[in-house]
């Protein structure tokens, strides 16, 4: 019996394939996009889909806004998309601005508006800003959420409730008074700096609003507004108040020669192991709008005292650097 012979078309056979492929591609890009929505694949898909639409949404704003395709890629790089969503301008130095560590889009005028009027750098703009010091002192003083916690900062921007005082006030030195842990470090501080044969006393240590409010008037009778407030704290607003500041002397004076005495010879170098800093440093008055006091420590902790100690910054810088303060 002669076998049949089947013949292939191969040019046929290729059209089948090809056209099969199509149609199993096809329904699974319809079952992925228009059928299955809830399986995982499918919602990743779509949230990429949507993310997309979103960044081009913005892209289109931000070029809209006058923003360079550079600018708009080191803004993405810089800030969240909620950030971005809030810029409605176009700023000059909003790429540079934006890549400072501690840069928030909410005081973006303020940086901008500081940028345009000094030389600073963006790095000094924004502390600047966010430690408030590009408004004048006193400006939009605000309350303190927490007067008890121990990092509070006090200063021309934010003051004490006006009922404020602290429970755990104990004795320090001879007769002032500071919260309990910056009391302990303080007495051991006295009898230490004593016993290297130096003699030191806790001057003045927890003030109420009574109090500074006297002091500060009589200042301002005495010097006028303008130069008391180069030297006394408004009430409210005094460092005092939280019971974690104290003015030490070595004779019962308060005195910018005090840093000439081996008494702060020795506070420079050991203040910091008992978690005390120099509040008011000679180079920092435009930032903490007092005069040098090399008399007045603030409480903070060893460690956070040797870490400003080692930084060289201040109180309000260390607030902005550590505390995300703006
Ligand atoms: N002398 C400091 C600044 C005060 O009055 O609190
Ligand atoms: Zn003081």
């Amino acid at each position: 019996m002669r076998k049949k012979r089947v013949k292939v078309n191969f040019g046929n056979l290729l059209i089948f394939i090809v056209v099969i492929g199509l149609f199993t591609y096809g329904g699974i890009y319809v079952y992925n996009n228009f059928i299955s929505d809830d399986t995982g694949n499918s919602n990743d898909k779509n949230s990429i889909l949507n993310n997309n639409n979103e960044d081009k949404k913005v892209n289109k704003k931000l070029k809209e806004l006058g923003y360079s395709n550079n600018d708009i890629e080191k803004l993405e790089n810089n800030l969240s998309s909620e950030d971005i969503d809030k810029i409605n301008e176009k700023y000059d130095n909003l790429v540079e601005l934006s890549s400072v560590k501690y840069f928030h889009i909410e005081n973006i005028e303020r940086y901008q508006n500081l940028s345009d009027n000094s030389s600073y750098d963006a790095e000094e703009i924004v502390m600047r800003v966010n430690t408030q010091i590009d408004r004048d002192f006193y400006t939009d003083v605000k309350i303190v959420d927490d007067p008890n916690d121990p990092f509070v900062l006090v200063n021309k921007y934010y003051e004490v409730p006006q009922d404020y005082e602290p429970s755990d006030l104990v004795s320090v030195g001879n007769g002032q008074k500071m919260r309990s842990e910056a009391a302990e470090y303080v007495n051991k501080l006295i009898k230490d700096i004593n016993a290297d044969g130096l003699y030191l006393q806790a001057q003045s240590g927890f003030r109420s609003i009574d109090l500074q409010t006297r002091l500060y008037n009589n200042y301002v009778a005495r010097d006028g507004v303008e130069e008391a407030d180069t030297y006394s704290a408004r009430p409210g607003s005094s460092e005092h108040h939280t019971g974690l500041a104290i003015d030490l002397s070595h004779d019962g004076t308060l005195e910018e020669s005090f840093e000439n005495t081996k008494q702060f010879d020795w506070l420079q170098k050991n203040a910091h192991k008992y978690g005390l800093i120099l509040r008011y440093p000679k180079d920092k008055v435009y930032m903490t709008g007092y005069m040098y006091e090399p008399w007045h420590y603030r409480y903070v902790g060893v460690e956070v005292a040797t870490l400003i100690k080692n930084e060289g910054i201040t109180f309000e810088e260390y607030c902005v650097k550590y505390k995300g303060l703006y």
